[in-house]
């Protein structure tokens, strides 16, 4: 995929971020779910891809748009899979808190696992301690080893995991070792990316969350030579079903960064629609706005911190692009 790409997904996420922020605190998440889904979905129309959505807002009965399946772009190569998610906390911004995000991960085609929208069972750290971790070892081991990689004590350590009544045992666990404790009530993409971001704080993710968010944040810390494994949860028949049709084999197989996302040629975008640690939430100013965005290239490791200026009156905001010349 080509660099000058990373700009057009910063676009489709900001596009994004504009309409979910207006919405913030109204205590309607659906409302701004769809906000942010009709303005990511205008956007791609744009961009210079042959997209299929792989991870996104459901199977094509149950989402009008950005359907597992759909494609987006022009049409023009290069051809990639898309993992989307318009509003990555949907509570978060219905109730105005911290770490709503929108973003984007592309990767060639049959890169991206298709995972279910199912639970994972997730871990995570940076780049530091990288190796490190395993998701069947005892929290308490993970704990140790990731301390003596980051040459700190394990009461140092800060780790990160959603507030739901399901973590007790682990929560119970990680506060035995003495490590500290970051709850949150939504939003697990962010605080995966947050384990590998040096003044986050934050030095390691545990828990249960969506599997889509899992490969989403998966994108994100190869970008960031971070590493996350995941095993999926299908809860029931139905969804074991899913699982052995997507081929994996065995359906609970630990998952390494390369079966979530395959190689390195990566593009992840983020854009923040509430202030939270790493991104700002999009301020509106009048005839302006303002969004706070990252972009990452895997191939390169590149990370761009992008603010942004929009002039809100001038219309059409979006102009689609004239297809490539085929000569
Ligand atoms: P939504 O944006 O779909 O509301 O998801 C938010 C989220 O907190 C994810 O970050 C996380 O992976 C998942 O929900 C956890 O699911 P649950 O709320 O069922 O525990």
């Amino acid at each position: 995929m080509e660099r000058e790409l990373a700009l057009e997904f910063v676009r489709v996420t900001e596009a994004a971020a504009l309409s979910a922020g207006r919405l913030m605190g109204k205590g309607d998440k659906e409302a701004a779910d769809q906000a942010a889904v009709d303005a990511m979905r205008s956007v791609f129309d744009t961009v210079h891809i042959d997209g299929t959505v792989v991870i996104g807002e459901g199977e094509m009965d149950e989402a009008p748009m950005l359907f597992i399946g759909e494609k987006v772009g022009t049409g023009v190569e290069p051809c990639v899979d898309v993992a989307v998610d318009p509003l990555e906390g949907t509570n978060l911004v219905a109730k105005g808190l911290p770490n709503a995000l929108s973003v984007v991960a592309v990767a060639p085609r049959g890169c991206l696992l298709h995972a279910p929208d199912i639970y994972m069972e997730k871990i995570a750290v940076g780049p530091r301690a990288k190796g490190c971790i395993n998701l069947d070892a005892p929290v308490r081991e993970n704990l140790r080893a990731v301390a003596r990689a980051l040459n700190k004590s394990v009461g140092d350590l800060t780790a990160i995991i959603l507030d739901r009544p399901r973590h007790a045992g682990i929560i119970e666990e990680i506060r035995a070792t003495g490590a500290r404790v970051k709850l949150i009530s939504d939003g697990d993409v962010s605080a995966a990316i947050a384990t590998a971001l040096e003044d986050t704080g934050v030095d390691i993710l545990f828990g249960t969350g969506g599997a889509p968010e899992g490969v989403i944040a998966a994108a994100a810390l190869k970008c960031l030579g971070g590493e996350l494994q995941g095993r999926l949860k299908p809860d029931g028949e139905e969804e074991t079903g899913r699982v052995r049709r997507m081929g994996l084999g065995d359906e609970n197989k630990l998952l390494f960064l390369d079966d979530l996302v395959a190689g390195d040629d990566i593009f992840f975008a983020a854009t923040g629609i509430t202030d939270g640690d790493m991104l700002r939430g999009v301020r509106y100013l009048g005839q302006t706005a303002q969004t706070h965005s990252l972009v990452m290239r895997g191939i390169t490791g590149t990370v761009r911190n992008i603010t942004a200026t929009h002039y809100l009156a001038k219309k059409p905001r979006f102009v689609a692009r004239k297809p490539r010349c085929q000569d």
